[in-house]
């Protein structure tokens, strides 16, 4: 199509240049179109929620920089719907409701009427049935968007008339189903009718002699020990150690996808899971383990350097305990180590397909019986991107997992405990500013709309005066928002900054991934954890559409 007649003048030239920009524009709004219908098929997609999105992510695929919302970091637990409800566990525990606690208190005083009077009182003995109801009583009243699961039996406290009470919970608002543990301190008075009474409630995790100690020595990867960390403590509801295949014949027996490292690595984070997912997707319809790297390499827009970041563990940001139970995946390493010991043991050397192309399909490889099906990524960009495999006809295929990937327990343990300050009774506002704001020709007013003032004056009309007021938000600068100070309670994520801080929980346990390396909180994690308690909010103020009449993806899209 592109050869032309030496012999042609210069208007014939354009004519045939014109033409093939036509047949090529028509065959790319072909494309477009048909994997625009593929698409249709799959389950919810965060990005996927509107055709311009979806327009603009396909016209993109050749520049590879996702124009997707970075501002909010959507993960499987965020986008349940109806069609696909998070199912509970089928031996759940049942939840502490008030006839739970009532028939407690019945049995009790029944208990203590019989035995002593009220004098006893004087002295708080934690083991006492009373303390616990009491507790129970006051945490139902206090946090209505948790559900109690079981309270252990509370222990002393550092002086005589405090308890420490530890209890796992779920949240309300939190469509997956994890429990999370707290445990608080509390310090005890004398009520009326021979009762116990809160006179004070430490905050989140406060009551740490009721924390259930597990220490561990050994470092986070198997088999691989770092004498020089310290005994720490870890979170007794997270378990995301690696899984290790056991013996070798456990190794022949399973069938494996292995997608070597490709264009991907250290781009954004949606660019991440965009490609992960796909490859996940993909083992899922071949019936495959996927082989997964656990390092991840943060793109430096997340990092204040502006600096890629490599080494980062996937347990930082996600779930790893949920991915491993949604999905089938071993650890890279562990594969590899595997696949090696094999073939050093056996003459006869385990069944390797390779894959050197995107375009081999999920569909083409279906039949193939060997034990791994190793697709390498060795091409130029965007040649080299995973996510290439499930583009066209694979769309009709493979489903992106986005159920099995939520985030990280240890962030939630981070939201839960900003909510919880605010007592889970706060409204959220998200304002989108950075480099949007600055953006004049694709969002014109952003930059207006979401000045203090404004900000001020519209925030009036939807939340009401002196409300805890969470703004989740990319502004950097602290001050930005201080206007809104003598209208609402403004919490910001910078005011919990000790929650990572370097005598934090979080600082502790990411420690311990990172062979006893003190992680940074970073810009991602930022994002993940505004992100949630933003929708933990009551009333919840998006910049788009609440804020700004500019559209979310620029100029003319909505
Ligand atoms: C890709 O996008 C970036 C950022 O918007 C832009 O600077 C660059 O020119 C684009 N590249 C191509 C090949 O369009
Ligand atoms: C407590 O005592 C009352 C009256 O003595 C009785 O009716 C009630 O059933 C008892 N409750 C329990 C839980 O034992
Ligand atoms: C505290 O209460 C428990 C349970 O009622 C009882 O067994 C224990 O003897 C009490 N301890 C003290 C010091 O009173
Ligand atoms: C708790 O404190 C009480 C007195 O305040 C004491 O008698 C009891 O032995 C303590 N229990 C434990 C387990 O230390
Ligand atoms: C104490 O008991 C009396 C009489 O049984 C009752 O009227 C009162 O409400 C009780 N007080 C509390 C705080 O339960
Ligand atoms: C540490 O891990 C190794 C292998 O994973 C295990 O054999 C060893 O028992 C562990 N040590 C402790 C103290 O947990
Ligand atoms: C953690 O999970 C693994 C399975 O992934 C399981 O084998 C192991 O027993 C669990 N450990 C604890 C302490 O629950
Ligand atoms: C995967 O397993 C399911 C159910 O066992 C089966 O229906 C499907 O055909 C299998 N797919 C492949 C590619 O083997
Ligand atoms: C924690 O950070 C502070 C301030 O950065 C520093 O002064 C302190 O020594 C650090 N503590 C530990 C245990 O690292
Ligand atoms: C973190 O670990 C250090 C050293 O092991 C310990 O002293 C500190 O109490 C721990 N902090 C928390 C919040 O668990
Ligand atoms: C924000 O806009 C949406 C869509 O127009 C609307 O449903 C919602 O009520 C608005 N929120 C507030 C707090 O006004």
């Amino acid at each position: 199509m592109k050869e032309t007649n030496p012999g042609a003048d210069a208007i014939g030239q354009n004519l045939i240049k014109l033409i093939s920009n036509v047949c090529f524009s028509v065959f790319v709004f072909s494309v477009l179109i048909f994997t625009v219908i593929a698409i249709t098929y799959q389950p919810p997609d965060p990005w996927l929620e509107s055709a311009p999105a979806l327009t603009k992510l396909f016209t993109q695929t050749e520049n590879a920089t996702f124009k997707i919302d970075d501002s909010v970091a959507k993960t499987g637990e965020d986008m349940q719907t109806e069609a696909t409800p998070a199912v509970p566990p089928i031996a759940d525990i049942k939840p502490i409701t008030e006839e739970v606690i009532e028939k407690k208190e019945e049995e009790v005083s029944n208990m203590t009427l019989k035995s002593s009077g009220c004098e006893d009182l004087e002295l708080v003995n934690c083991s006492d049935p009373r303390v616990l109801i009491t507790v129970e009583k006051f945490n139902f009243r206090l946090f209505k968007s948790i559900v109690f699961l079981d309270y252990q039996t509370p222990v002393n406290g550092s002086k005589q008339d405090e308890c420490d009470v530890s209890w796992r919970f779920r949240n309300k608002k939190e469509k997956s189903w994890r429990k999370y543990r707290d445990f608080r301190r509390f310090k005890f008075g004398t009520g009326e009718n021979c009762s116990y009474k809160i006179v004070h409630a430490g905050g989140w995790h406060s009551g740490i002699n009721a924390r259930r100690m597990r220490i561990r020595t050994n470092s986070t990867r198997s088999g691989r020990k770092n004498p020089k960390v310290a005994p720490l403590v870890r979170d007794d509801e997270i378990n995301d150690t690696i899984p290790s295949l056991g013996s070798e014949t456990n190794f022949r027996k399973g069938k494996y996808l292995y997608y070597s490292r490709g264009g991907d690595y250290c781009k954004g984070m949606n660019h991440y899971m965009w490609s992960f997912l796909c490859g996940l997707g993909e083992a899922m319809y071949l019936n495959r383990t996927f082989v997964m790297d656990l390092s991840i390499c943060l793109s430096g827009q997340y990092n204040p350097s502006g600096k890629d970041k490599e080494g980062n563990d996937f347990r930082f940001y996600f779930d790893f305990e949920h991915l491993k139970e949604a999905a089938s995946i071993v650890e890279e390493g562990e594969f590899l180590r595997d696949w090696k010991r094999w073939d050093r043991a056996h003459k006869k050397k385990v069944p390797v397909k390779k894959v050197v192309t995107h375009k081999m399909t999920p569909m083409q490889l279906r039949k193939d019986k060997s034990t791994i099906i190793w697709r390498q990524f060795d091409g130029q960009e965007p040649e080299n991107y995973w996510y290439r495999v499930c583009e066209g006809q694979a769309a009709k295929y493979i489903h992106r997992p986005w159920h099995a990937v939520w985030k990280s327990k240890r962030l939630m343990n981070i939201v839960t405990d900003i909510s919880g300050r605010m007592d889970w009774d706060f409204d959220a506002v998200h304002v989108v500013r950075g480099e949007k704001a600055q953006n004049k020709e694709l969002w014109p007013h952003l930059n207006a709309d979401t000045s203090p003032d404004a900000l001020v004056a519209k925030l009036q009309g939807m939340i009401k005066p002196w409300r805890n007021l969470y703004i989740a938000t990319n502004e950097p600068f602290y001050n930005y928002f201080d206007k809104l100070r003598s209208h609402f309670k403004v919490h910001l994520l910078d005011d919990y900054k000790e929650l990572w801080g370097n005598t934090s929980d979080w600082y502790n346990e990411t420690m311990l991934l990172n062979n006893g390396r003190p992680v940074e909180f970073d810009g991602y994690m930022r994002v993940a954890v505004d992100t949630e308690v933003l929708y933990r909010g009551k009333t919840r103020v998006e910049t788009f559409y609440n804020l700004t009449s500019d559209c979310k993806d620029g100029i003319n899209t909505c």
